[in-house]
């Protein structure tokens, strides 16, 4: 067995420790360690996008990552969107009510590429969300689904946004939408 390496990591929020071998991939820390079995691990190889969390903001496939490289690093996994454990975030309430999974199976990965392409882009287009998930693979809904329920989560925000008139500061140009939410700053 090879040496263990002492990580710590900020996952959904809390800090966490882990001591792990060079070669664990995130996933598995996650998964097996962090009992945060919400990121989902299909092909194992980069392709299908299932196993996507989000590293300092950014998405990532932690099944091509070493859990040693998010030493220090703040993870977000499909765990941390509710903001407290029950109600649901904007994205996985519009996913629920536009029937945008059917297994599920693809679903945290789907969110999680959701959630940073909104961050990004909080008024997208359908083009633009299409190319946003594509490197995400769903068995199951053909898509179609999924594409509105990011789209309903936007046009939310944006509603949201416009009610909350006035709350433009400085950094915010006219009429640009503040950033879409991820996890527990919606609470
Ligand atoms: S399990 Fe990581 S990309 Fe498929
Ligand atoms: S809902 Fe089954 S793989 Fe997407």
């Amino acid at each position: 067995m090879s040496e263990l390496t002492t990580i710590s990591v900020t996952v959904n929020g809390e800090p966490r420790e882990g001591r792990v071998e060079p070669r664990r991939s995130l996933a598995d820390f996650l998964r097996q360690d962090m009992g945060l079995t919400g990121t989902h691990v299909g092909c194992e190889h980069g392709v299908c996008g299932a196993c996507t969390v989000l590293v300092n903001g950014r998405s990532v496939r932690s099944c091509l990552l070493f859990a040693v490289q998010v030493n220090q690093q703040d993870v977000l996994t499909v765990e941390g969107l509710s903001p407290d454990g029950v109600t649901l975030h904007p994205l996985q309430q519009a996913f629920h009510e536009h029937h945008a999974l059917q297994c599920g199976f693809c679903t945290p990965g789907m969110l999680l590429t959701s959630l940073e392409l909104l961050r990004d882009n909080p008024a997208p287009t359908e083009a633009e969300v299409r190319l946003g998930l594509a490197g995400n693979l769903c068995m199951c809904t053909g898509y179609v689904n999924i594409v509105r329920a990011v789209l309903a989560a936007a046009d939310g925000h944006a509603a949201s946004a416009s009610t909350a008139a006035g709350s433009e500061t400085a950094e915010s140009p006219p009429g640009a939408l503040p950033r879409f939410p991820t996890g527990k700053e919606i609470a």
